[in-house]
């Protein structure tokens, strides 16, 4: 079921990347030091990394933070110490002892003042497209003073099949299972608030509202950028090129320093029908996007009720998704833009820090087997409260994408997961530049074919395959840049190389990047692997050299978040150690480095989204995603019951602590 819903059954397709690009091998790495680049701290990325508005206005120092400044900025060590919650199977949330959790929104919830109340059994696309959608991935928030916030939300996919009684096939399905399902993609924005003096947090839901919003696969959007207005870009409907309708499978994101959000458009290629059917020109790109072809009965079938997702009849209809979509959650009635210098990919995040000199960074995944990681970085500097100048930051600069080399011997990275003899999977690596505005870097591709075909182009420079690059972000204090990369059952032996050393990788792995002079604007970085996930008694697993008697078993990293303190917050999708998902907290810095403890298990079939821990540290919020999606369920016989002991309802909860400490502490 997951497979079919949520990734169009990517799996059981070929891989789309069959450039010739490396797996990199022996390569000697450059003498850079890492213990330089290590050099912790930036104000500026604390400003611009953690919770968006409300931190912005601060300027991009570099300098490592002195003591008493790591106190001004609530620093402490980052000492991590509740009671792990061991792996389980309930069908529950669970936290540690001494947390309490409380759902803060479920699917249906009404959103807008005037959305009708949820009814499982009488659902209708005008009551979703008022109501809080389904499959809740990223969460950010926006506070709005200590007890009040707007919390923004995406909604990824469907699960028509756990939505609708009886529901079968996109084919069979009803127009109006259609258009709900269309009203459930997208995103919401709810304001919420604090219950007094605790770190719950819950919806507000009186007549004030004025913020709430829902953004759907139906919302009026436009394109901005050096790509807005390109031919491939252009329909019958837009003949301009520059107005695309909607917005889907939004994975990860991130939140810019100026108060918005950046919400990221992942495995779109599964909406679409007749994909073998565009131009012939077109095709090579149908397929390293992996677009659906032919009309598969099982998939959702959006064509039945618009048009456009037929390319038989609009091949250019694909290329409107794709992107990162910039979103201002404190402007009900702002279109939302889709930035074309972002490029197009299978996009998982979009988190933001400043560059050295002030200009905005932007790192993103393209979440598919032996894909790539980028950055953007603008051309023009942020400007503290300068809103106008700020807006269209994300507009001119320069895309670049990965490339890797380690600095071990090639025999010594033997698919074994066995450290090689200079004690780390380690190595240097490149941002290489593919567009910027207008110009192109890569031969044979127009800037406006590698803002669009951005997997071809970065195939065409060498870029570094990677296995599943998801969520990545940069840590506010040390100025590491984490990297989840989830896992990846295809790479074979004579394909590991240092940065993915494992064959049929299935519990994946992160990867810490940190860029020279710990300057996010710079154009090399050094690297390393500080979680390689399984069974800690599996040998093939590394913890940052922490004793691994002493860790959680993690499998799948997805999503990664730090809280004030520096930890690392991992949320895992697809467990392969026959545990439900989780959340884990691991402090990447001191004693306590790789000490990696499980927070939280999320409900049986359920995905761990988030994490979002609060500035005051003293809450985390956590999606719970596709509750009950397992083989076989279905609403008269689902797998689940979270949260009300009824049908599954994919959610928005919060995690606090009785007492009010830090979460984790
Ligand atoms: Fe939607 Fe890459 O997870
Ligand atoms: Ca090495
Ligand atoms: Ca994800």
């Amino acid at each position: 079921m997951t497979c079919r819903f949520r990734c169009g059954n990517a799996c059981a397709h070929d891989v789309a990347n069959t450039s010739d690009n490396p797996y990199f091998g022996d390569v000697v790495a450059q003498a850079i030091s890492r213990r330089g680049m290590l050099r912790a701290g930036t104000l500026g990325a604390l400003a611009a990394g953690v919770a968006g508005v409300g931190l912005a206005g601060a300027v991009p120092a570099l300098a490592e933070p002195t003591e008493p400044e790591a106190e001004l900025l609530g620093h402490s060590s980052g000492d991590i110490r509740f009671t792990p919650v061991p792996p389980n199977k309930e069908d529950a949330l669970r936290v540690p002892d001494g947390y309490t959790s409380a759902v803060v929104a479920r699917w249906g919830d009404p959103v807008t003042a005037d959305a009708p109340a949820f009814d499982f059994d009488k659902q209708s696309a005008e009551a979703q497209s008022k109501q809080f959608g389904y499959n809740c991935d990223f969460v950010t928030l926006f506070p709005m003073g200590a007890n009040r916030g707007l919390l923004w939300v995406n909604h990824e996919y469907t699960n028509e099949n756990l939505m609708f009684r009886g529901y079968t096939t996109g084919a069979a399905a009803t127009e109006e299972q259609i258009k709900i399902a269309l009203a459930a993609h997208g995103g919401s924005v709810v304001e919420i608030e604090r219950v007094r003096g605790t770190g719950q947090w819950k919806l507000v839901t009186n007549g004030r509202r004025r913020y709430n919003r829902r953004i759907t696969a139906q919302t009026p959007m436009r394109f901005s950028g050096p790509a807005a207005g390109s031919d491939p870009l252009k329909t019958a409907a837009d003949p301009a090129g520059r107005t695309p309708v909607g917005m889907l499978n939004n994975c990860s994101g991130g939140s810019t320093p100026w108060g918005t959000v950046l919400t990221a458009e992942e495995n779109i290629d599964q909406y679409f029908v007749n994909g073998d059917k565009v131009p012939a020109a077109q095709l090579p790109y149908i397929s390293r996007y992996t677009i659906t072809t032919g009309t598969p009965a099982s998939n959702r079938r959006f064509d039945r009720v618009e048009e456009r997702f037929d390319l038989a009849k609009h091949p250019n209809e694909a290329n409107r998704f794709g992107w990162v979509v910039e979103i201002d959650p404190f402007d009900p009635d702002s279109t939302p833009v889709k930035r074309t210098a972002l490029g197009r990919l299978k996009h998982e995040a979009a988190n933001t820090t400043l560059a050295r000199d002030g200009r905005v960074v932007v790192y993103m995944g393209d979440d598919s087997r032996f894909e790539y990681i980028y950055k953007f970085v603008s051309k023009n500097r942020y400007i503290p409260g300068n809103d106008r100048h700020n807006r269209n930051l994300l507009d001119e600069g320069t895309l670049y994408v990965a490339k890797f080399t380690g600095d071990s011997p090639a025999t010594e990275i033997d698919g074994s997961g066995k450290l090689p003899s200079d004690g780390a999977f380690d190595g240097s690596g490149q941002w290489i530049p593919l567009v910027s505005g207008d110009r192109s870097y890569v031969d044979g591709m127009t800037a406006i074919e590698v803002l669009v075909y951005t997997r071809v182009a970065a195939d065409k420079v060498g870029a570094t395959k990677m296995d599943r690059p998801e969520d990545m972000e940069r840590n506010p204090v040390t100025g590491g840049v984490y990297v989840a990369l989830t896992n990846n059952t295809n790479r074979t032996a004579a394909q590991v190389d240092e940065a993915n050393p494992r064959p049929s990788n299935k519990h994946g792995h992160v990867l810490e990047i940190v860029e020279r002079r710990d300057d996010a604007g710079e154009k090399t970085f050094a690297w390393s692997l500080p979680l390689i996930c399984g069974d800690p008694n599996d040998p093939a697993t590394y913890f940052a050299g922490y004793d691994k008697t002493k860790v959680s078993p993690i499998s799948c990293p997805d999503n990664v978040a730090f809280d004030r303190d520096g930890n690392l917050w991992i949320a895992t999708d697809g467990n392969q150690l026959g545990s439900n998902d989780g959340m884990f907290v691991m402090p990447v810095r001191g004693k306590e480095r790789g000490h990696l403890r499980q927070f939280l298990t999320v409900p049986l079939g359920a995905e761990t989204c988030g994490p979002m821990v609060t500035p005051d540290q003293r809450s985390v919020f956590v999606a719970v995603q596709h509750p009950g999606e397992l083989d076989g369920a279905t609403p008269d016989k689902p797998a689940s019951h979270w949260p009300d002991g009824d049908q599954p309802r994919p959610s928005v909860a919060v995690v606090w602590h009785a007492k009010g400490q830090k979460v984790g502490a």
